[in-house]
């Protein structure tokens, strides 16, 4: 799972020889908002050897989707999916849609010679991810690269990070601590929208947010978990249905309720194939945590923190200096030589959560131009599925240690 690392700006500039990205996104809602954002935005910000092109939006309403499609620059308008996927004038598929939907509209779109970027969770069961990352296996072959869309990785502390873990700055790694908090569920009457029903999510807080946790802790470690131990939680059973229209995070109460059939909570071990041991903390009731994804490694040789709710920074703690000056100190991850951020602003100015979706576009039309396996890869959300499995298979027998098969 080595990846070669963005080092600042790559030096391509913008190639009008080659023929342009056309793209066809599905869902216009939070995600294909910061989406539409990151495929706007790339071309103007990196020297890109294809231009995007924001070809055609797809939602089911309409009038909506006009809407949407106006606000956020896209020139054509499907109300289903599959006339998107069939259009001459798309070359790649971004699916921003909940989980159920991931694995046909992207099997379909491979097959249709498309490329195709995928929200996280990869898909809602691993039967699902397995055929996903097969069919993407075979598009590869045909020059055709699947992506699934772990934007953490793309934060500029969090590629620096990974840099330094690389270079060998941490030595052999013993502890990954990972929590990603959020509160959007501790109040009770929050309807029960898409999010918390396990037919259209898949799982809870473990797909959303554990899927983020897992993914980052095995590519900043540079390597894979061997097994899991875990517990899992549902705190309010029973919720208002919603009414009218809303998103997944956003929904006013309607009559009646409904059960909540996904985890609230997730909390597991686990050890790495090196024999280093993780925790992680995935929750959507810590109350006044808003979008807190904390990592910690430790290494033999030092040590790395890195807070999402501060994304310019990263600290750092090198053993190596001598004990009476050693402690952690603050990377201000801003200056040109560190990832992406040669394309931006000055040092100091800082990024922020949309820039990821920049890097995303960023790094996959790179991938696509060189004809190179994206990453992550569909093969990589595959792994991280088959770890949510082993941990809801864990939390379901008593939290015993429970391997990730491969
Ligand atoms: N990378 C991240 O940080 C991040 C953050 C949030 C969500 N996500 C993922 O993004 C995906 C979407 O989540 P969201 O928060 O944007 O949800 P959302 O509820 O805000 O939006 C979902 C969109 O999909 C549309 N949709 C649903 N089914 C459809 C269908 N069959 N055809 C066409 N459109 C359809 C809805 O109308 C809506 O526009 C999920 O997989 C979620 O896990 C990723």
């Amino acid at each position: 799972m080595e990846q070669p690392q963005p080092s600042g700006e790559p030096k391509t500039r913008p190639n009008h020889a080659k023929p342009p990205l056309r793209v066809g996104m599905v869902g216009y809602a939070f995600m294909g908002t910061a989406h539409s954002q990151g495929w706007r935005t790339a071309g103007r910000v990196f020297g890109l050897p294809r231009q995007p092109v924001l070809a055609a939006l797809c939602g089911r309403d309409g009038a909506a989707a006009r809407a949407a499609a106006d606000r956020h620059g896209w020139a054509a308008v499907e109300t289903d999916w599959r006339a998107l996927v069939a259009r001459d004038d798309v070359d790649l598929v971004d699916i921003c849609t909940p989980g159920d939907s991931h694995a046909e509209i992207a099997l379909a779109a491979l097959a249709a010679g498309k490329h195709v970027l995928c929200e996280k969770p990869l898909a809602n069961t691993v039967a699902e991810a397995a055929a996903m990352a097969r069919a993407a296996e075979e598009a590869y072959g045909r020059g055709r690269l699947a992506m699934v869309g772990f934007n953490y990785r793309r934060v500029p502390a969090t590629a620096l990070a990974r840099r330094m873990v690389a270079a060998g700055r941490l030595g052999t790694l013993r502890h990954v601590r990972v929590a990603y908090l959020q509160d959007w569920l501790t109040d009770p009457d929050f309807p029960l929208t898409w999010r918390l029903r396990k037919e259209l999510a898949g799982s809870g807080a473990l797909g959303d947010l554990g899927a983020h946790i897992v993914d980052l802790a095995q590519h900043l470690a540079g390597e894979r978990l061997a097994g899991v131990s875990a517990l899992t939680e549902t705190f309010v059973r029973e919720r208002p249905l919603p009414g009218g229209a809303g998103s997944g995070l956003t929904a006013t109460p309607a009559a009646g309720t409904g059960t909540v059939t996904v985890d609230d909570a997730a909390l597991f071990t686990g050890r790495f194939t090196s024999g280093a041991l993780a925790s992680f903390e995935a929750t959507r009731y810590a109350t006044g945590r808003k979008n807190a994804l904390r990592i910690e490694l430790n290494g033999e040789r030092g040590s790395l923190s890195f807070d999402l709710e501060r994304l310019n920074e990263l600290w750092f703690h090198d053993a190596t200096d001598p004990g009476a000056e050693a402690g952690f100190r603050r990377i201000l991850v801003t200056e040109p030589d560190h990832p992406y951020i040669d394309a931006w602003w000055p040092p100091g100015h800082g990024l922020g959560y949309e820039h990821t979706f920049v890097h995303q576009v960023r790094d996959l039309v790179h991938a696509i131009d060189d004809g190179r396996r994206p990453d992550p890869s569909f093969a990589d959300g595959l792994q991280v599925q088959r770890v949510l499995a082993a941990v809801e298979e864990s939390a379901g027998k008593n939290s015993a240690y429970t391997p990730v098969t491969d």
